[in-house]
């Protein structure tokens, strides 16, 4: 008989903007689950493409560029290799990691958007935007923000309020301000290719809310959450509007049509599109077909996401691949809510944030801590919080003292009586200890259904309840005092404790992948099939196990103190920053090379008469000396001043203060309380010698 056909799966994870590194709210967010899910059906033996990659475009990689002065490529070459590895490292199996600046990439968005333009699924209008006249640059997105219209929060963008998830206009804003110059922006025309949302508000409709599409069944509404059906229901009940599809920017996707010089794809219609480039090239690198996982409808199709992006994944992703009428629409969007840390929004502009690749210098090797306290308070119903007390915690009195506990107390014994040698016994374990088989049993069928319902914080809980029963069968049980009695029944005893440990392995597998794998090998265990959870004979008689080895350790309360007060720091570093003049628009390398900076000597020094902050200076410049003029009277000493060796702008143009000529200027640097200090080389340099 032919096997059956394994099912397929197409998984996205929100393509990360690749502007920052990334944060535990990242990962809990949308790519532990989505890893959860995607090993699960791989143990399973189902087909899946697991598809991720870097958001390369719009204002937040743009912004960032201009704010440490580096070229967009720059900024996102740099991140996407950081978010890469920090993805790996914490073991986040994709399949592929791919970029939107890729030219697969750039291609596919424009044959995407030039399809559904031949179709009329766009409109282009001619309408006021806002525009930044000193920059000129028209203003959307992150280039602008304001008040929210619908909740009033200040700082929502020109297309979302990340306050309310609220999908918005920028014309809607209240009190608009530019994010490149600080000033209010006028109003000017610009052409643009709209998306008239509002055709698409019944089928939607009906598609979100009854899971049917065309009449026909698409999926079951009852498995989508609650928060994401009712964010979607109040954005069609409150008027689905049209919405550009294009912006007048240089970075991005170029806009494939006559008359559009200057115009990009708005990056919330590429970065959707990134998920189809992506399989497009890791299916030519694997010999698949990425059709297949598209535009099958057997394939399920499932996003998984952060709020803030429900509306783009749930409403204006699914109108364009229905438009296109070749592409399946998602099954489910398992969108989670936030993640806080300490009590407060983690925010990576203040660096109230637990960065990924920070993480793991502090912890190394501790991956499947950080991914089980994640998934341990998943938010996926409500915001939930992360405190490092609470990982503690958990560490401690679940990982270490439960499941490690639990597989080391077995592991060791075995070796202890049995040189490693796993015992053979001839009775059956179902038999013999019916309660615990039938317990065993029901973890599996629990932990299989909340793992198919993606309710994935319930789901580690029930596998991790089957270390749980392991641990509290041996404490019962108690080995170590019936080996004295008897050591035939120590053997059922070891045995079955093992067949839990491997099932517990293979439950957990999917949250704890590293520490599986280290189970596999100290159980002899040839690899972890999900097909045999359940079954007591998983570990065979007469193996010979690996080495106990502690899958965790304790942590003690320093490294979390040590943690605590990082982040502490890291508030109070931020708060003075906020008191630091912010930095100068960019010059250019000629401009630079203008400034002529070099070394002197000060020969004399004296107060310059009737001021209290001005000293005279001649200053030994090498091929001449100077008369230098400077408002340190308050700082220094003429006495202390002369023999120093100091920086000077010898170029400057020469200057008249209090009747005396000025002929360049010494460096100085202000301290916190306005305190001036020299700044002198580092060792005695030649007098004229330059500064570069
Ligand atoms: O919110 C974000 O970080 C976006 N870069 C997510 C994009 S998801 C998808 F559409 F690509
Ligand atoms: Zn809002």
């Amino acid at each position: 008989m032919a096997l059956p056909t394994p099912k397929k799966h197409l998984i996205t994870a929100a393509l990360p903007y690749a502007n920052g590194p990334i944060h535990i709210g990242h990962l809990a967010g949308a790519y532990l689950p989505a890893d959860i899910y995607a090993r699960y059906l791989r143990m399973k033996g189902d087909k899946v493409a697991f598809i991720c990659g870097s958001d390369e475009h719009g204002a937040a990689i743009t912004l960032r560029a201009k704010k440490e002065g580096k070229t967009p490529q720059a900024i996102v070459d740099e991140y996407h290799e950081i978010n890469k590895k920090a993805f790996a490292d914490f073991g986040i199996e994709f399949d592929l990691y791919h970029r939107t600046s890729s030219e697969i990439h750039h291609q596919t968005a424009q044959e995407f958007f030039l399809e559904l333009n031949e179709k009329d699924v766009f409109t282009k209008e001619t309408r006021e935007q806002f525009y930044d006249a000193d920059y000129n640059q028209f203003l959307a997105d992150r280039y602008i923000t304001g008040i929210c219209p619908k909740c009033g929060h200040d700082g929502a963008y020109g297309d979302q309020c990340e306050n309310c998830g609220s999908s918005l206009n920028s014309t809607e804003l209240i009190n608009p301000v530019s994010t490149l110059s600080g000033n209010t922006p006028v109003l000017k025309e610009t052409s643009h290719w709209y998306l008239p949302m509002e055709r698409h508000e019944t089928w939607l409709k009906e598609w979100i809310e009854k899971g049917t599409l065309e009449g026909k069944a698409h999926h079951n509404p009852k498995e989508w959450r609650n928060q994401v059906i009712g964010q979607c229901k109040s954005w069609i009940d409150g008027g689905l509007q049209s919405r550009a599809m294009t912006r007048d920017l240089d970075w991005g996707v170029k806009v494939p049509l006559e008359g559009a010089d200057g115009k990009v794809l708005y990056v919330w219609l590429d970065a959707p599109i990134g998920y189809i480039s992506a399989t497009k090239e890791w299916a030519s690198n694997n010999g698949e077909d990425w059709k297949s996982y598209w535009q099958d409808e057997n394939t399920e199709l499932i996003h998984f996401i952060g709020k803030d992006n429900i509306v783009f994944h749930c409403i204006i992703f699914p109108i364009l691949l229905k438009a296109n009428g070749k592409y399946n629409l998602p099954v489910n969007v398992p969108a989670n809510e936030f993640l806080n840390l300490e009590g407060k929004k983690i925010s990576t502009s203040r660096n109230w944030a637990v960065w990924l690749h920070e993480y793991l210098i502090d912890f190394p090797e501790k991956q499947d801590v950080l991914r089980y306290v994640l998934c341990s308070i998943a938010p996926e119903t409500k915001d939930s919080e992360f405190t490092w007390e609470d990982f503690q915690a958990r560490n401690n009195n679940e990982l270490v003292a439960i499941y490690g506990n639990f597989v080391n107390r077995a592991i060791v014994l075995v070796h202890k009586y049995y040189e490693g040698i796993v015992p053979e016994i001839n009775v059956s374990l179902v038999e013999e200890y019916p309660e615990i088989v039938n317990q065993l049993n029901k973890q599996v069928l629990l932990v299989q259904e909340k793992l198919s319902r993606k309710q994935f914080r319930d789901a580690q809980n029930e596998a991790i309840a089957i270390a749980r029963l392991g641990n509290k069968f041996l404490a019962d049980t108690e080995p170590w005092k019936l080996i004295k009695t008897n050591s035939d029944q120590v053997k059922l005893i070891l045995n079955l404790s093992l067949q839990i440990a491997a099932n517990a392995a293979i439950a957990l597998a999917p949250f704890l992948p590293d520490s599986s794998k280290k189970l596999n090998q100290m159980l002899s265990l040839n690899g972890l099939s999900w097909e045999r959870l359940g079954q007591v004979d998983l570990v065979k008689g007469n193996v010979q196990l690996g080495k106990a080895e502690h899958l965790f350790q304790k942590l003690e309360d320093d490294s979390i103190n040590a943690q605590i007060q990082k982040l502490e720091n890291s508030l109070k570093s931020t708060e003075a920053e906020s008191n630091i003049e912010p930095f100068k628009d960019n010059i250019n390398f000629d401009d630079f090379l203008k400034l002529d900076l070099r070394v002197g000597t000060i020969v004399s020094a004296e107060a310059v008469k009737k001021s209290s902050k001005l000293l005279l200076f001649k200053v030994d410049m090498g091929s001449e000396v100077r008369t230098i003029v400077s408002g340190i009277a308050k700082h220094y000493s003429p006495e202390e001043m002369v023999g120093k060796q100091v920086q000077v702008v010898a170029n400057l143009a020469p200057r008249k203060i209090m009747g005396i000529e000025s002929q360049g200027m010494i460096l100085m640097a202000e301290g916190d309380s306005g305190d001036l200090s020299l700044m002198q080389p580092d060792k005695m340099g030649t007098n004229g010698s330059q500064i570069s």
